[in-house]
């Protein structure tokens, strides 16, 4: 799916939140048979947040959505849709949108949560606007966020190095001016295996699996294609250069994917966002966590062009482009 944005919508808060715990590479060396130089060597991560057990998800992105609802100058009750997106729910059911608009007072709101794996963040704002411009929405709170730490086996040193927990929220409203552009989204089922999660469904399997499953040089391969193409596509469907983009949010999966596409597309490294080594692959809060961190450090400017783009398990992905106006 790709097309422009034509219905002036932009983001007017933004919020993130991370567990308190903090996991370093020396730590995990405890557990499995790995090193702080081989993790970041090969990912430049050096440590990652892990929920405390009594955390679920919406513990976590209570603060992500409390955060960005009073940027927005707003409160629960204002909202009318909230989208999660995740694959690290509280449970199946009840959604975790339905349990956070409940702690948020959002009395009014539609609320449901999302599965695209790591591009979900995406995927859920795209509908938001969606929403909003097709006229069912006046105000929506997307949360993305993840506690992957759940759904690892720890003692796989081949996925436990690359993932953490935290999740960010945006509030979406119609504005005066342009505020997104554009988006691109797509899907890969056929890839599906690269990156899963077998038996957590009603697919039966004869050895069910509780734990996230990836084949680390496919997923690796992916990466880097789907986030140049990606954004590729979007820019050019709104007219735009690389040139243009002034702040680059690729998923927060591995510095080396980072690296590969940040010189494949041609953006200069001051204008990337890159937290991996602090918080590791987030999934579905990777971005929303990346573009708070641009936020604090005065990356995001009313005006500044800014490219958002995510890629996981699916195989997904998907990019944004916002003209961003929260000073
Ligand atoms: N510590 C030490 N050694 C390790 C570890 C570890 N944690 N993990 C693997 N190794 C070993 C392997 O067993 C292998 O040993 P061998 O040569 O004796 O067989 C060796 O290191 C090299 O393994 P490779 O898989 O070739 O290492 P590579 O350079 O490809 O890096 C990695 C592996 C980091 C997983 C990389 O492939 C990658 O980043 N892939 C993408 C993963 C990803 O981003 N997934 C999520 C994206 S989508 C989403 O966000 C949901």
């Amino acid at each position: 799916m790709i097309g422009t944005a034509d219905t002036p919508i932009t983001i007017t808060g933004l919020g993130c939140n991370v567990p308190e715990r903090v996991v370093t590479n020396d730590e995990l060396a405890q557990y499995v048979d790995t090193s702080d130089e081989w993790i970041r060597e090969r990912t430049g991560i050096r440590e990652r947040r892990i929920a405390a057990k009594e955390e679920a998800l919406s513990d976590v992105a209570l603060p992500a959505a409390t955060a960005a609802l009073a940027q927005a100058g707003l409160e629960g009750k204002d909202i009318d849709l909230l989208v999660v997106a995740t694959v690290t729910p509280d449970m199946a059911f009840p959604s975790t949108a339905a349990l956070l608009a409940d702690r948020l007072g959002a009395t009014d709101a539609a609320a449901y949560d999302l599965a695209a794996g790591c591009t979900g963040f995406v995927y859920a704002v795209a509908q938001a606007y969606g929403m909003i411009a097709g006229g069912l929405s006046r105000r929506a709170l997307v949360v993305g966020g993840d506690l992957l730490s759940r759904i690892l086996d720890w003692s796989d040193r081949s996925t436990l190095v690359l993932f953490g927990d935290g999740a960010g929220a945006v509030v979406l409203e119609a504005v005066e001016e342009p505020g997104f552009l554009g988006f691109e989204l797509g899907a890969d089922g056929g890839g599906g295996e690269s990156l899963w999660l077998p038996g957590s469904g009603s697919r039966f399997f004869e050895e069910p699996d509780r734990y996230v499953k990836m084949n680390g040089r496919e997923v690796f391969k992916f990466a880097t294609r789907v986030l140049v193409q990606s954004a590729e596509a979007v820019l050019e469907r709104c007219g735009l250069t690389i040139d243009d983009v002034d702040v680059y949010v690729p998923h927060q999966a591995n510095v080396r994917i980072i690296d590969y596409a940040t010189k494949r597309l041609g953006v200069p490294s001051e204008k990337v966002v890159v937290n991996v080594d602090r918080y590791g692959n987030t999934s579905s809060g990777s971005i929303p966590l990346a573009l708070a961190d641009a936020e604090k450090d005065g990356l995001l400017q009313p005006g500044s062009l800014v490219l958002m783009t995510g890629m996981g398990a699916g195989l997904t992905w998907g990019s944004a482009l916002i003209r961003w106006s929260v000073s």
